[in-house]
């Protein structure tokens, strides 16, 4: 990375999780399903994808694409007539990255029965007009859980660069340090 990037990067003034805080609600219609009833996870995804593009362009104020998505499960299946109910928040940003978590939620109308769905980490890269990457705000952790997912997302972020790169963790760890430097 360009030396210039990285100190502009620390000029820009931080912004709490808060700031990003999104959500998306959808009923699940029949196009939206499996022959089975239950929404298809290729349509959780795509609506992943884009309640956590919300959350990182409301931290970056940037266009933003998709570098990665770490691991998702879909743990319980949501069925046609259900909503379907996405919430996002930037985790972490780092110099032109920015992780975002996404929850997943199933809300059955007639009882109103809430059930945890989905989670997934997605990292957006902010891109300038000639599509190149370019720094983005820091993130001011405040609550306890807002610190917690902020030191988590480190720790992810080492996994997922040694896999892009192909690097050992332990290159990437240091690497990483070097960086700070
Ligand atoms: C993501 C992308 C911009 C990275 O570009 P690049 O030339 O590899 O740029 P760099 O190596 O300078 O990395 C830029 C940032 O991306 C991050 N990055 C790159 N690959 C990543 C990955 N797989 N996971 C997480 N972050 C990643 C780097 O860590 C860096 O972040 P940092 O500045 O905060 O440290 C580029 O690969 C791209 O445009 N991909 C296609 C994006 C797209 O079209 N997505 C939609 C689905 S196809």
């Amino acid at each position: 990375m360009p030396k210039g990037k990285r100190s502009l990067s620390k000029k820009l003034a931080g912004k709490p999780p808060s700031v990003s805080r999104s959500e998306m609600i959808e009923v699940v219609l029949p196009n939206d399903a499996n022959l089975l009833g239950n929404i298809l996870g290729g349509r959780v995804m795509h609506l992943i994808d884009i309640t956590g593009a919300i959350a990182a362009h409301r931290h970056s104020n940037s266009h933003v694409v998709t570098a990665s998505v770490d691991y998702i499960d879909f743990r319980n299946p949501i069925k046609v007539g259900d909503l379907v109910m996405l919430r996002s928040e930037v985790n972490r940003a780092f110099h032109t990255s920015i992780e975002v978590g996404v929850d997943v939620f199933s809300e059955n109308v007639l009882t109103g029965k809430r059930t945890h769905t989905s989670s997934a980490y997605v990292t957006y890269v902010a891109i300038d007009q000639n599509d190149k990457p370019h720094p983005v705000p820091p993130v001011i952790p405040h609550t306890p859980a807002e610190k917690r997912r902020y030191r988590e997302a480190g720790i992810r972020r080492r996994i997922r660069l040694a896999h892009r790169y192909g690097r050992g963790l332990a290159e990437e760890a240091k690497r990483l340090e070097r960086r700070r430097k």
